[in-house]
């Protein structure tokens, strides 16, 4: 039965153009479950209240003994700390902060040890206003590095209006307003930013060059060609040293005014051909947020978007944003799927994600990650931990490669109403420092709680590894199982097959099939706060048997294939497996 889809699959990859065809990426991502850490807040070692790189070394057996298989850190460079690290002064040395390069190597060497990876930052589209290139860019035209970066004395009307907009703001954030920053240097009066004033975008060119902008040169220009190959420089720098992958930031939008993504495109394909020849077992992530485009141009992985600002891909579709309106322009939004009010929508999301789905397996993962760096936790009132054991039930139960940010596997809860810290904005509520134990600093640091990063908030020592790893109900607990069933199964891995069998117009519970040749199982999630019943297509399995649940549920085959009912009670989810299943792939 299954050697059809086999050949169904092998004939859709052949009948792709060739240009298109991606190879096979790093054998080890078939299995990868990713664990992203924010460096300053995870583990601190030598007691100054920021986060290090021993510090995340010493607890690599809790991370291996949760079923994690590599890590993403966000950058851990040289920094000006204007925006978490994204600001980078040099790319080849560790930020003291958190050791030095010799500290990185042993995390390597560490991790391999058990089989596991390390992927680092790429932070490819702009430097820190003090990296050692930009300050010679900004100080003459006919320097190494004066084309590395988008100079001009003239810019628009416009453009000049933001620049005002900028400096009237009271609103830190604001610095992201705007293309420009006035200089007035040597180089020029005026030089192209990526986020904020103090990241000067990198010049890979301008897919189409206006003529009357003199200073937006093509992407075969030697300024873009040259910081194409520090890019691969920096790569092999970390790759030599046991580094496994990068996680590229803003890796879309590296060439200018390129609205269909072509050039970039190329630029990434490109690299792609680089590391398949040379380091064919690195991986390659993508903060893209468009699968679609990223992984037919070479990256292994991209992270699926969700929610979003109105007119962004994914806006029409909100699966945990609770408060539509916080950090959302004012507009409205719909209501998350992922809440006991139960009002969600999920056709708008299952749809997408099938054709993204359909479009992209033959190329790479998607992944829909449990939060990152930049996002609200999904765990804050009026979440319980039930909830969130749901939600996790889904997260990890998608094709793809799973990431887990730091912290959610324990609950850890967004924070509300910190300062900024070193350009987060509001992002702080996202990066507080993890929670070990109950104690004051949560374990994170002998220094004293006013020395930390960012402040805990462990709910009297609740939300903890130490207490969830005492509780056999806690969400950590919970995940660990999970992780452990997706780990012994090919069909609940990242590359078994996902196909959507629930009623799209009746919201819950959400009921999706994932398959291997040997295996099928039924994934049914119900968040609301009531009880839902639902008959699916037969699934053409003479038994099923629940292998994962939480809260309650039920599946039964009805006789003579009149259909498969599933029920859940109100916040709950099932992962059944089906046996005898000969016809589960007609269906
Ligand atoms: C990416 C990072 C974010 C950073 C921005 C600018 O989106 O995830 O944290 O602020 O790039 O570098």
């Amino acid at each position: 039965m299954k050697l059809k889809s086999f050949l169904w699959g092998l004939t859709a990859i052949c009948l792709l153009p060739a240009s298109l065809r991606a190879e096979a990426g790093p054998e080890w991502l078939k299995k990868a479950v990713f664990y992203q850490i924010y460096p300053s807040s995870y583990m601190d070692s030598d007691g100054n209240g920021i986060g290090d790189l021993p510090g995340i070394t010493s607890r690599l057996d809790y991370l291996q003994s949760l079923g994690i298989t590599a890590l993403w850190l966000n950058p851990i460079y040289v920094s000006g700390w204007q925006d978490g690290g994204y600001d980078v002064i040099d790319f080849y040395q560790v930020d003291p902060r958190f050791g030095t390069n010799t500290d990185l190597v042993v995390l390597a060497d560490e991790l391999h040890k058990r089989g596991m990876k390390l992927c680092l930052d790429l932070v490819a589209g702009h430097t820190s206003d003090k990296n050692e290139w930009f300050l010679q860019s900004k100080s003459g035209k006919d320097l190494r590095y004066s084309d590395y970066y988008i100079w001009t004395d003239e810019i628009s009307e416009d453009e000049k209006e933001l620049i005002k907009k900028r400096y009237e703001a009271p609103d830190p954030s604001a610095s992201t307003i705007g293309r420009f920053v006035e200089a007035n240097a040597p180089r020029a009066k005026y030089y192209e930013k990526n986020f904020y004033e103090s990241q000067p975008a990198l010049n890979y060119g301008y897919a189409n060059p206006d003529p009357n902008h003199p200073w937006e040169q093509p992407v075969t220009a030697a300024g873009p060609q040259a910081t194409r190959q520090e890019l691969k420089d920096i790569m092999t720098f970390w790759f030599s040293k046991g580094v496994d992958g990068f996680r590229v930031d803003l890796a879309s939008s590296l060439v200018k005014n390129d609205p269909d993504k072509k050039e970039v495109s190329k630029l990434w394909q490109e690299m792609r051909k680089w590391r398949d020849e040379n380091f064919a077992d690195r991986a390659l992530i993508a903060e893209w947020f468009n699968p679609d485009q990223s992984l037919p141009a070479g990256f292994d992985i991209d992270f699926y978007r969700i929610g979003g600002r109105p007119g962004t891909p994914g806006a029409s579709m909100n699966l945990f944003r609770l408060n539509a309106n916080r950090n959302f322009g004012g507009a409205t939004q719909p209501k998350a799927y992922f809440d006991r009010a139960g009002q969600g929508e999920v056709k708008a999301f299952v749809e997408a994600f099938n054709q993204t789905y359909e479009h992209t397996k033959n190329y790479g993962y998607l992944s829909l990650p449990t939060g990152n760096h930049d996002s609200e936790r999904m765990s804050q009132e009026p979440r319980t931990t039930q909830d969130l054991k749901v939600a996790m039930s889904f997260l990890l139960t998608l094709p793809g490669t799973p990431f887990i940010y730091y912290g959610d596997e324990i609950g850890m809860k967004q924070q509300f109403g910190l300062p900024s810290k070193e350009g987060s904005n509001a992002r702080s509520g996202c990066r507080t420092p993890m929670q070990w134990t109950g104690e004051e600093t949560a374990g994170f640091s002998t220094a004293t709680p006013d020395k930390l990063y960012l402040p805990v908030n462990t709910e009297n020592g609740k939300i903890t590894v130490e207490a969830e790893e005492k509780d056999p109900n806690s969400l950590l607990n919970f995940v660990k199982g999970l992780l452990k069933l997706r780990a012994g199964s090919e069909a609940l891995g990242n590359d078994g097959s996902w196909v959507y069998v629930g009623d799209k117009e009746q919201p819950y519970p959400m009921v999706y099939r994932r398959s291997s040749d040997y295996e099928d199982y039924i994934i049914a999630i119900n968040p609301s706060g009531k009880k839902v019943k639902t008959t699916i297509h037969a699934q053409g399995a003479s038994t099923s048997a629940i292998a994962y649940a939480t809260g309650k549920g039920s599946y039964k085959i009805l006789p003579k294939g009149k259909g498969d009912v599933i029920g859940l009670d109100a916040c709950s989810a099932i992962i059944v497996k089906l046996e005898g299943c000969q016809q589960c792939d007609e269906k």
